[in-house]
């Protein structure tokens, strides 16, 4: 099964509105452009079309619900599942109201397909950039894994559960990343988790076995390494996955500079 990873939208209500010198709309419009199985063949990859999108969170910058509207309506016609679920920016309340747990665009907790299970997890605290998943959603989680061992699992969320090694953004990683990473690796079907917030592309296979896979963003890129705030002039990004058959997980990540 083939998977487009996306994240860090950052839209606004407005078209034309510029976040840090982007439109995100625009930048939205180039990636899904940019997976299209025509570019990407132009492109030389042909890896394409995939059979489902997961997006992970701040969808929005700082509106919400007409936002969340306009881009269920825009993902629809991918016509193949999306599964979203919320960053620090996005607004709790509209998310919920136009991202439902069914349809083609949801927002819902597992999700089974190609011979492999997707745990959508929420990080957000709102009001606080820092994410945390928090006890109640670890046990559920527990409970989670205890069932449907013998399918391999990916879980997506939002924030970072370990540093990347970008020290203004590493203090805004997912609090109890190292609760939920030590509970993860008990159960050995769950092959790979995937983030988005940090804005980079980022990759790391941990001891266990365990890939930590984040995408980039899809409007901005923060600059990988940075001790500051820096936005780095990059083309859209997104992370593609090939989740097989035998339980193992392949991915790279696209920089969609362009269809010509
Ligand atoms: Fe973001």
């Amino acid at each position: 099964m083939r998977v487009l990873h996306i994240s860090d939208l950052h839209l606004g209500d407005d078209p034309q509105w510029s976040y840090q010198g982007v439109r995100p709309w625009e930048r939205l419009t180039e990636a899904l452009i940019g997976v299209d199985p025509d570019c990407l063949g132009a492109q030389g990859l042909s890896r394409a079309p995939f059979d489902l999108v997961v997006v992970t969170g701040d969808l929005a910058h700082d509106q919400g619900e007409s936002v969340y509207a306009k881009l269920s309506e825009q993902l629809a016609g991918l016509k193949v599942p999306v599964l979203v679920l919320p960053g620090n920016h996005d607004d709790p309340e509209g998310f919920q109201r136009i991202f439902t747990d069914s349809g083609q665009v949801s927002y819902c907790r597992e999700y089974f397909a190609g011979g492999w299970r997707i745990l959508c997890l929420n990080s957000q605290v709102p009001g606080q950039i820092t994410g945390r998943l928090g006890g109640q959603q670890l046990n559920a989680l527990e409970q989670d894994l205890q069932q449907n061992q013998d399918l391999p699992t990916l879980i997506a969320l939002h924030h970072a559960p370990v540093e990347v090694g970008t020290p203004w953004l590493d203090v805004q990683r997912l609090e109890d990343g190292e609760s939920f990473l030590e509970l993860v690796e008990r159960y050995p079907q769950v092959r790979g988790v995937v983030f988005g917030h940090v804005h980079q592309d980022f990759a790391e296979r941990r001891q266990s076995g365990l890939r930590l896979l984040a995408a980039p963003a899809v409007s901005i890129q923060f600059e990988p390494g940075s001790a500051v705030f820096a936005v780095e002039p990059s083309p859209p990004g997104v992370r593609w996955l090939e989740l097989c058959s035998d339980g193992s997980l392949q991915s790279e990540v696209w920089w969609l500079e362009g269809c010509e």
